[in-house]
């Protein structure tokens, strides 16, 4: 299978970008920090919320995109914690925004058999919010293809917080005295357990931060930024980063298949793994 058998190439630029796409070693998980919505409007001479718009548009055709691909997993950072702090008609904006997104896009994206996810605090969520994404998430759950998961009033340290307050309260319950946590159970304890590890953490605009965002579950991760804004980040963008990934040599502490270096303790292997 070719990509370009799963994707109908829009450009001659696309058309290359997907023949050079290997299919078999795409991301199984490919998390995106979407930012520079706010600069693309304001370069426009544009309030902020059109930006927001033009962020909708830019997200939709990168889901569609992921789901052809057949990625396992994408996982966007839709709003955080901290993004309250923004000024109220902003934030009314945004989740009147997402609300109609999930209304318009929900029947194409039961159709294409994707499973949404909603992970973050979502009790806090205005409660209309928050009936929209449970029956999102109802309608859905038993889809089979590409998880889509939105981070919403979501936070990486909140997120382990909430973790190590689970597995306490199991301690407690259970009277466990002697328990102690290693990292699959710590795993198993986050919103995204039972997902894998993103193995692409892209972020648009430029900004070097990782901004709070799957602080654990990145450890690995290939990051890759852009000075493309959200709004921007086309189809083209996203198969630069995917080829970018694919020519990257994962090593995950060991030594690479290519790197002659001396490996500890004056053995030559090339496979020598140091944690
Ligand atoms: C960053 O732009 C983006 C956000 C705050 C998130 C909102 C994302 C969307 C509306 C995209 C659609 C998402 C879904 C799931 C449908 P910014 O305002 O931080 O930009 P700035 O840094 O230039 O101000």
């Amino acid at each position: 299978m070719k990509t370009s058998d799963l994707l109908k190439p829009a450009s001659r630029e696309e058309a290359d970008l997907l023949a050079k796409l290997d299919p078999k070693r795409l991301p199984q998980h490919l998390a995106i920090i979407m930012d520079g919505n706010g600069r693309w409007a304001e370069r426009r001479h544009l309030p902020r919320v059109a930006g927001h718009r033009a962020g909708v548009k830019a997200a939709r055709e990168v889901i569609e995109t992921c789901a052809r691909l057949h990625l396992p997993c994408l996982t966007l950072y839709a709003f955080s914690l901290e993004n309250w702090r923004r000024p109220q008609a902003e934030v009314d904006f945004l989740m009147r925004l997402l609300r109609e997104y999930l209304k318009r896009e929900l029947p194409s994206i039961h159709k294409n058999n994707i499973r949404l996810l909603v992970i973050g605090r979502s009790a806090q969520l205005p409660d209309a919010v928050r009936y929209d994404i449970d029956q999102a998430m109802r309608l859905t759950a038993r889809n089979t293809g590409m998880k889509l998961v939105v981070a919403l009033n979501y936070g990486g340290r909140a997120e382990l917080a909430d973790a190590f307050n689970a597995l306490l309260d199991h301690v407690r319950s259970h009277g466990l005295s002697a328990f102690r946590a290693d990292e699959q159970t710590i795993s198993d304890h986050l919103y995204t357990a039972g997902l894998p590890d993103p193995d692409l953490l892209i972020r648009t605009s430029g900004e070097m931060r990782v901004s709070n965002f799957l602080l654990w579950q990145i450890a690995y991760a290939e990051i890759y930024v852009t000075e493309t804004l959200w709004p921007d980040f086309s189809r083209v963008r996203l198969l630069e980063a995917l080829l970018d990934f694919q020519n990257r040599e994962r090593r995950y502490g060991g030594l690479g298949s290519g790197d002659r270096r001396r490996a500890p303790h004056g053995n030559n292997s090339d496979h020598k793994a140091r944690g």
